[in-house]
């Protein structure tokens, strides 16, 4: 079937790869040229396991292509993907600029059927919204349905779970539409949840504000246990034993970042709101959120007493492993507190020294982590990266100024790093 992908980014590369690679013809487009013009010329934009030789493979087997106009996009394709951001606004409502100002393109080039296919992240109401856009600004007589289908791909392992997806949700609101969804998924081989518009909207963000809430939880019982002398991690592992709990996310920490959760959260107590019911349990999960950076930091400076002139090495700056996505990052939110503290910051992260660096430029990034730790007061551990369980403790010791290790997400095994002579501490772990 002929797809076209309109923004060409996380969701939308990724999206727009694996429906080549499942056999589809897909055209991707994004306003940014410079970025349409790497994909073309073979480079890959962003680091996602995977993506760069999957592109590679669906651009010579001529099922994917690049494009720089919403009017390429629907001249191109029988479905239409909006993949464009929805970040949050100052209130924590979503921003639907970018959404509104692609619906009014679309409308205008529309020439016979088209299925317009939501995939960002929207409040409820957004597809009738999207509807009433394209009806104002097409052509008198334009055939076109609208249709959501949120995506609940995890960057990081981004083409494994778009190719074999857990669950596909259709927010359909006519036979046409979802017999053409059915049809572009047919080869996925995926549970199909088909639905109104309006739950497919609350399902996207009801499940992101569900994890995060697990999140949260796993963080206000790490406190408890750090008061109570107990081991958190024994705690989530029992009540992850349940099945009606499950084990997933609930993993204690500095807190959940990223492009998605910390708007996801806050546009859906917004909308909530607007809604007429107070979804206060939201707030208290945002709240929550922030306290387990701030409990973190004062670890540090429990540590270390004054931060000013310290030198702490800062293992990991991505929001989450496996990527080089910086956005919202906690990791990143505490080396910016630590250096506005006067610390003294050296930074290593396997891939996202670059992104850190653009949203803090005087970033001091280090291409070992040994040679991050020179001379540090202390190591923090940030982000979770599998390649940290690999360090030589030994080595790494031996380059510090003083052996202490704060591990914001639990990484390392306390009695190893007492052994090795470290100082250690995390969290919620007497
Ligand atoms: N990143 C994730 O893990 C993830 C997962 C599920 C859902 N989502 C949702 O998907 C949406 C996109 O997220 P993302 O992470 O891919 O964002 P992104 O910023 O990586 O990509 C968005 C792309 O859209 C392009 N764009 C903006 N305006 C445009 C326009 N008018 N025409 C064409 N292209 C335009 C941008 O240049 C950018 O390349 C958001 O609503 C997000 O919440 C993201």
């Amino acid at each position: 079937m002929k797809t076209s992908i309109i923004g060409t980014g996380h969701v939308g590369l990724v999206t727009g790869a694996c429906f080549a690679e499942r056999g589809h013809q897909v055209l991707c487009v994004d306003v940014d040229r410079a970025k349409i013009a790497a994909l073309r010329g073979g480079k890959v934009p962003i680091f996602e396991p995977g993506l760069e030789p999957l592109v590679a493979r669906n651009v010579k087997a001529g099922r994917l292509r690049f494009g720089t106009t919403n009017r390429e996009a629907v001249a191109f394709g029988d479905v239409v993907f909006i993949c464009v951001p929805t970040p949050p606004l100052p209130d924590g409502k979503a921003d639907l600029s970018y959404l509104e100002a692609v619906s009014r393109d679309i409308a205008r080039h529309l020439d016979g059927y088209r299925l317009v296919v939501d995939k960002s992240t929207v409040p409820v109401h957004t597809g009738e919204r999207v509807h009433e856009v394209i009806t104002r600004h097409s052509p008198a007589g334009a055939d076109f349905d609208v249709a959501s289908n949120p995506e609940f791909l995890r960057e990081g392992a981004a083409i494994e779970d778009a190719l074999n997806p857990d669950r596909v949700v259709f927010g359909v609101e006519s036979e046409r539409a979802e017999r053409v969804l059915r049809e572009l998924y047919a080869p996925f081989k995926a549970s199909v949840l088909a639905t109104d518009i309006k739950s497919a909207e609350l399902i996207k963000h009801a499940s992101n504000s569900f994890l995060a809430l697990k999140i949260s939880f796993a963080n206000a019982l790490a406190a408890i246990c750090e008061r109570a002398g107990a081991n958190v991690l024994e705690v989530t592992r029992g009540m992850g034993m349940d099945q009606r709990i499950g084990a997933a996310f609930l993993n204690p920490g500095i807190g959940y970042g990223g492009s998605c959760f910390p708007k996801d959260v806050a546009a859906f107590e917004a909308i909530s709101k607007d809604l007429g019911y107070d979804f206060r349990l939201l707030r208290e999960v945002q709240r929550i959120n922030e306290d387990a950076r701030e409990g973190f930091l004062k670890k540090v400076e429990q540590e270390l007493w004054i931060l000013k002139g310290k030198t702490i090495a800062a293992f990991g700056l991505s929001f989450k492993p496996g990527t080089d996505d910086v956005r919202e990052s906690v990791a990143l939110k505490v080396v910016q507190e630590l250096l506005a503290r006067g610390a003294i910051v050296r930074a290593y992260d396997p891939q996202a020294l670059d992104q850190a660096r653009k949203v803090v430029p005087k970033l001091k990034g280090f291409r070992t982590p040994y040679e991050a730790a020179k001379g540090a007061d202390c190591l923090l551990l940030l982000t979770e990266w599998k390649e940290f369980l690999d360090l030589d403790f030994r080595r790494l010791k031996s380059v510090m100024a003083h052996p202490t290790v704060v591990d914001g997400r639990n990484l390392f095994d306390p009695a190893k790093l007492r052994e090795a002579g470290f100082k250690y501490r995390s969290v919620g772990r007497p």
